[in-house]
């Protein structure tokens, strides 16, 4: 396949599926972008915590693109992958895809490349340890 060419399935699991409700809509009836933002975060967020086992912090957000409208009542699938493991960083792609309720076929709406950062207790960055197996980063 083209390496540009969007895939029509997502790969793997997802890291949080939920719905898109009215609540989530913008003036125009669509959902926000800034409500599916921060399901991306929340996806990357929960990817990044797992893999650094601390709390980690968003601190950049790279290419965010918006390919496809989502609607209101719509199954919105969060994938978030590893890409890079830094010292204290990561970058982590994370894809958006929607399913109409009443359908089976998965859409890519969005995409972007998160950087969290691995925090200690005080919020300082600290250094992430190197592990093996299902959580390492391709
Ligand atoms: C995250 C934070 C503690 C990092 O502090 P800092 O002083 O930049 O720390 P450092 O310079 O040591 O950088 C730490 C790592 O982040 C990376 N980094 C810092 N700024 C970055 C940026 N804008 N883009 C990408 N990576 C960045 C550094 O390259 C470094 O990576 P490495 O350790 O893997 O080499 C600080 O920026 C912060 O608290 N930001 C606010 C986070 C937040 O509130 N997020 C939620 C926003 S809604």
């Amino acid at each position: 396949m083209n390496p540009h060419e969007t895939p029509s399935q997502p790969r793997g699991e997802p890291a949080i599926r939920t719905i898109a409700m009215p609540a989530d809509a913008n003036p125009a009836g669509d959902i926000f972008g800034g409500w599916l933002m921060a399901q991306m975060d929340l996806a990357a967020g929960n990817v990044a915590a797992r893999r650094a086992r601390s709390r980690c912090a968003t601190v950049s957000v790279d290419r965010i693109t918006f390919l496809r409208p989502v609607y209101i009542g719509d199954e919105v699938s969060l994938y978030a992958d590893i890409v890079r493991v830094g010292r204290s960083s990561m970058t982590i792609q994370v894809e958006a895809w929607r399913r109409s309720r009443d359908g089976e076929e998965q859409v890519k709406v969005t995409d972007a490349s998160f950087v969290f950062v691995a925090l200690d207790q005080g919020g300082r960055p600290r250094v992430i340890d190197p592990v093996s197996g299902p959580q390492a980063e391709h």
